[in-house]
């Protein structure tokens, strides 16, 4: 072979290295390490060009590594499912079905999984009760290999390698939803070939190619003759890590801008508000199971928060009697000790009706999007902190199918144009509806929204109707990003967060 072959100078330097051992596979980062070329990039771009012209020959390996999944996670510190359960039936006198379902060791949504995993293991349900079995230790050994498994994957934070997990084991967990996960990692080789061992340097000549255009060359004329180095649009190649807004707020940003490009206006209100704002304004009676020390954070410090007693008064009234808005209001006794206590608002409702009683005769638009509190556990659709997009439109003449429309018109433009709304109940609203969005073929509750009733709006001295409504921003998130548990969005999981598109 006599003919010229041309190279650029990362190719030359590169073939240089791979000769210099005859059946040394090289990798990018020896190969990096010994031309000095400190971006990957280029080896992988000169290691391709060499493998064209038949100078070397590449291979690509893949390893699969297995981490825990958020399932996984969740398993590894509070036990599997099925460990869960199986202690619950050695230890309990009741195994029942019944007295599962009333006990708190696993969550609802998880008991039937949680049944088809002890059936798997040979524990059976006769008469509506489970069974402990003969092979009481066969059990306790699957159980421990299962937990054993979890261990080893967790004790590496890159993975485990395939290969050195046990199959079976491997193939069990991969069936099981979130529990394990995998990450690909590609190695690529070189090694030479007889066509590119026997080549001689003064066969070798160099060629330079453009790779970058910048405006000197193009101020000047040697780009005219020049040879640029083309692009290979099929190469792999890293993904650029750039900093980025986390998905959630990238979400609220989106659906700001839906408001204000639909005419509304954007309000803001405290965390900490009084029982009376939170509840008592929007008629909801005092008596109200909501407003239970388990469903409301109470706070202790402040206790409590003054109100003007002409508003509590006129609270007063329209509980006790309806005042004069021509309702009979709940009975009972109104207490201004209860209005008047502090806590975490329940809802951003809060904030719509402080706006109302500030400007009770002004037409508005007004939305806003805010974090409440509930006193709830946490699962997977769950949190005791979440947001709500809260808005309301107060105008004379303000009408049902003007609120239906509105709604409607967001979750179009967000994206869901299937919307259908539902006869509901709230204390503070008459007609209530439940906004549903249809995705993936299922109909999914997103929200409220209703008119004010009187007794919510005259009190304030507003007289135009109110239509208001609240709706879950998680649980659109949940939608928008694909997922199937909400803990996801806050457990800065830094791979998920890498991968997340910029919405
Ligand atoms: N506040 C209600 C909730 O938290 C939603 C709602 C807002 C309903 C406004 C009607 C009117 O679920």
């Amino acid at each position: 072979m006599n003919m010229a072959v041309e190279l650029n100078n990362p190719e030359k330097r590169v073939l240089g290295v791979i000769q210099s051992d005859d059946n040394k596979n090289w990798t990018v980062e020896e190969l990096s390490k010994l031309t000095k070329f400190e971006d990957q990039a280029i080896i992988v771009g000169a290691g391709q060009g060499l493998f064209e012209k038949g100078l070397v020959k590449g291979t690509e390996t893949k390893k699969v590594f297995w981490k825990l999944g958020i399932e996984g996670v969740n398993a590894y510190t509070n036990g599997l499912l099925e460990q869960k359960l199986w202690e619950w039936v050695l230890n309990s006198k009741d195994t029942s079905m019944k007295s599962l379902q009333s006990s708190s060791i696993v969550e609802k949504h998880e008991i039937g999984i949680g049944v088809g995993l002890l059936k798997s293991l040979g524990i059976k349900l006769e008469n509506g009760s489970f069974v402990i079995p003969e092979n009481k230790n066969e059990i306790n050994s699957i159980l421990n290999e299962r937990k054993q498994f979890l261990n080893k994957i967790q004790s590496s934070e890159r993975g485990i390698l395939e290969n050195n997990l046990n199959e079976g084991l491997l193939n069990h967990f991969k069936k099981r939803k979130n529990l394990i996960s995998s990450v690909e990692d590609i190695t690529r080789t070189w090694i030479i070939t007889s066509d590119g061992k026997y080549i001689s340097s003064e066969q070798l000549e160099e060629k330079v190619l453009i790779a970058e255009i910048t405006p000197e060359l193009l101020q000047g004329d040697s780009w005219k003759n020049a040879e640029f180095k083309p692009y290979d649009v099929s190469l792999e190649s890293s993904t650029p890590l750039t900093g980025k807004p986390h998905p959630m707020q990238s979400l609220i940003e989106r659906i700001r801008s839906i408001f204000l490009e639909m005419g509304f206006t954007e309000i803001e209100g405290n965390y900490v508000q009084t029982a009376g704002w939170n509840m008592d304004a929007l008629f909801i009676p005092q008596d109200h199971p909501a407003r239970e020390m388990q469903d409301t954070f109470y706070l202790s410090n402040p206790k409590t928060i003054p109100i003007e007693d002409k508003m509590l008064e006129q609270w007063k009234s329209i509980h006790e009697y309806g005042g004069d808005t021509g309702s009979i209001g709940w009975g009972g006794e109104f207490s201004k000790d209860i209005a008047q206590r502090g806590l975490l608002r329940t809802h951003t409702t809060v904030n719509t009706v402080k706006y109302i009683s500030e400007n009770p005769n002004d037409p508005c638009r007004v939305f806003g999007i805010g974090r409440v509190f509930r006193n709830e556990s946490i699962d997977r659709t769950h949190l005791p902190e979440f947001h709500q997009i809260e808005g309301i439109i107060m105008e004379p003449g303000a009408n049902l199918p003007m609120l239906v429309t509105t709604l409607k018109t967001f979750y179009e433009k967000m994206g869901y144009p299937e919307v259908r709304v539902r006869p509901a109940y709230f204390p503070y609203t008459e007609p209530s509806l439940e906004i549903e969005v249809k995705w993936r073929g299922q109909w999914l509750e997103l929200g409220g929204a209703g008119i004010f009733r009187p007794e919510v709006t005259e009190p304030l001295g507003c007289s135009s109707p109110v239509l208001a409504w609240g709706m879950g921003l998680e649980r659109l998130a949940m939608l928008v990003l694909g997922l199937d548990d909400i803990r996801q969005l806050y457990i800065s999981d830094l791979e998920w967060l890498k991968s997340q598109p910029v919405l």
